[in-house]
């Protein structure tokens, strides 16, 4: 990451503590890594991401692919479930991660995000045995970009840790040049294999430590959080909080199928925690323990996959727009055939709606998957709860029986809120609060701020009543401490889009200033025209 991505995403962090949006989970007493809690300015925020989901999702869905009205019911399913759903799904045996120990520091970390600093094979002249085979130090990072950023704060540490003479002379994207007493050293910053952690763990240094000889080989780690369910706390007791919502999904079909009016194909949508016991929670919340997912499981005939798994990606592409993520930090990628799950290697594909985070820069982090999955959950759950054919879906107008083939987008609240806020964020110094958030309207937290000028001569009144008839359609805010300029500074920095003040001239014409938070622009619109203007501009959210 960019110095200056660095830097901007360390401002962000501050602004989500100083005004309300993100904080540490549990703060007072020193927080727990991976968990997040929304103050009152993100639990408005995520709560108008998952609001726009459900209303655009489930109550009112663009026509599909053939203009026809997508038929899409919503669900609210448990957390805890039945274990066998996770055996028959595969997160009971597959949802691992392979994890590295340090035996003397006891700190953890994910061998796929392990870096190391190689250098050119020039063992003997730096006196590093194995030249570039082992790095000479190692680092933990989610992408290149963040490896570089890390190197380029703590190399020189970690250089003297890892006990080589070697200086820094340079880094940057385009390599690091090391410096051996007067001799120049080329060193490259890469991905360090999972072979070579499983051949030869005591060649790599510790990222904690940069020791040798104290890494164990990696091992699979479940990332399932286990509980139990009942009086007794033994093997039988023992049940998982979901790592996904979409089982719930799979394990309701045919509830659904059975009760509601609903024809493949149709969709059946849910929001909702998932809980995932990540190795090396980081970013924020990117990549946290306990997350919120919004999924879609679209059932539909196999014939027909790739015609809708080609209108979901754009669709969804096309709804992350609508909110606000109007930037080229938005992009999509198609999964290369190898990175597909191995259900997913015959179907349709599957495809990443990205975002370029500050701390991704200048690569993207996931926001949202949407997947092919075959008929793979339904026919696992057909053969594990012992239904069988009685599984599969009959279409009447085709006289079939068969098991429904399945679109999944599946996106992060927690990752599409974090998207919006960098999004949202501008540096401008010419305002008093040196930051403005230019959240879409929909998205704000605040819709409106409603300000007496003084607080007196009858303004507070008029404010009041303003303030009770507006606050029952939107989120608004009445302000009446401070002088104007920093109330106005306050709802710049979460975001309002609009703010009316009450002065001594609405005493004589019943006007309002109105402010613009994107153009800083002042009208006067009578004060019985207040709730069409925010009508017209925001609509009924
Ligand atoms: N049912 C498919 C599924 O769960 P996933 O890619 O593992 O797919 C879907 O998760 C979305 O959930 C991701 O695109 C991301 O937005 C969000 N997500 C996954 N793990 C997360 C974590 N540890 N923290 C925050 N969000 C996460």
């Amino acid at each position: 990451m960019a110095q200056e991505s660095a830097s901007k995403m360390d401002k962000i962090v501050a602004l989500c503590r100083r005004r309300a949006f993100i904080f540490q989970s549990s703060e007072i007493y020193g927080g727990i890594n991976g968990f997040w809690d929304y103050g009152p300015m993100g639990a408005e925020l995520k709560r108008n991401l998952k609001n726009a989901w459900w209303k655009d999702i489930v109550q009112c869905p663009p026509p599909g692919p053939d203009g026809r009205i997508l038929d899409m019911v919503g669900l609210d399913s448990t957390i805890i479930m039945n274990r066998r759903v996770w055996e028959a799904s595969g997160h009971a045996t597959g949802f691992n991660d392979p994890m590295v120990d340090d035996r003397e520091t006891k700190q953890r970390f994910r061998a796929d995000h392990l870096f190391g600093l190689f250098i050119e094979p020039i063992a003997d002249a730096v006196g590093v045995s194995g030249g570039s085979q082992y790095p000479i130090v190692t680092l933990v990072a989610s992408s290149a970009g963040e490896a570089l950023e890390l190197f380029e704060a703590n190399g020189r540490k970690w250089l003297k840790d890892a006990g080589t003479a070697m200086k820094i002379a340079s880094s940057d994207a385009s390599g690091i040049v090391l410096e051996n007493r007067g001799t120049p050293v080329k060193g490259t910053l890469a991905a360090v294999s999972g072979e070579l952690l499983r051949s030869s763990p005591g060649q790599v240094p510790s990222p904690f430590s940069q020791k040798t000889g104290v890494l164990t080989e990696p091992r699979q780690f479940n990332l399932m959080f286990k509980t139990y369910v009942g009086a007794l706390q033994d093997e039988d007791s023992m049940a998982y909080l979901r790592p996904e919502t979409a089982q719930g999904i799979f394990a309701n079909f045919r509830n659904v199928t059975d009760t509601c009016r609903v024809k493949v194909p149709f969709g059946m949508a849910q929001i909702g925690k998932a809980f995932r016991n990540e190795v090396t929670p980081r970013n924020f919340t990117f990549r946290s323990r306990e997350f919120e997912q919004m999924e879609i499981e679209f059932f539909i005939h196999p014939d027909s996959a790739n015609e809708w798994y080609a209108w979901w990606r754009d669709t969804r592409f096309a709804w992350w727009q609508s909110i606000g993520l109007t930037s080229s930090s938005l992009q999509m990628r198609s999964h290369d055939r190898d990175e597909l799950a191995h259900y997913a290697k015959l179907g349709a594909g599957t495809s990443d709606i990205e975002y370029r985070f500050p701390f991704t820069d200048p690569g993207f982090g996931e926001l949202e998957g949407v997947a092919h999955r075959t008929d793979f959950d339904l026919r696992q759950h057909a053969e594990f709860s012992g239904l069988g054919d009685k599984l599969k879906y009959f279409d009447q107008e085709k006289n079939e029986r068969y098991f429904p083939h399945v679109i999944e987008p599946s996106a992060g609240a927690d990752r599409g809120t974090l998207a919006l806020l960098c999004e949202a964020y501008y540096d401008d110094p010419n305002r008093p609060s040196g930051v403005v958030m230019k959240f879409h309207p929909r998205m704000a937290p605040i819709k409106a701020a409603i300000f007496p000028l003084v607080d007196k001569d009858g303004m507070p009144e008029i404010a009041q009543k303003l303030f009770s008839d507006l606050r029952r359609t939107w989120n608004v805010q009445m302000d009446v401490k401070q002088n104007i300029g920093k109330r106005y500074a306050r709802m710049d920095e979460v975001g309002t889009p609009y703010c009316f003040t009450i002065d001594t001239q609405t005493l004589s014409d019943q006007t309002v200033t109105v402010r613009y938070r994107d153009t800083l622009a002042q009208e006067r619109i009578g004060i019985d025209r207040v709730r069409s203007f925010l009508s017209d501009k925001i609509g009924g959210l």
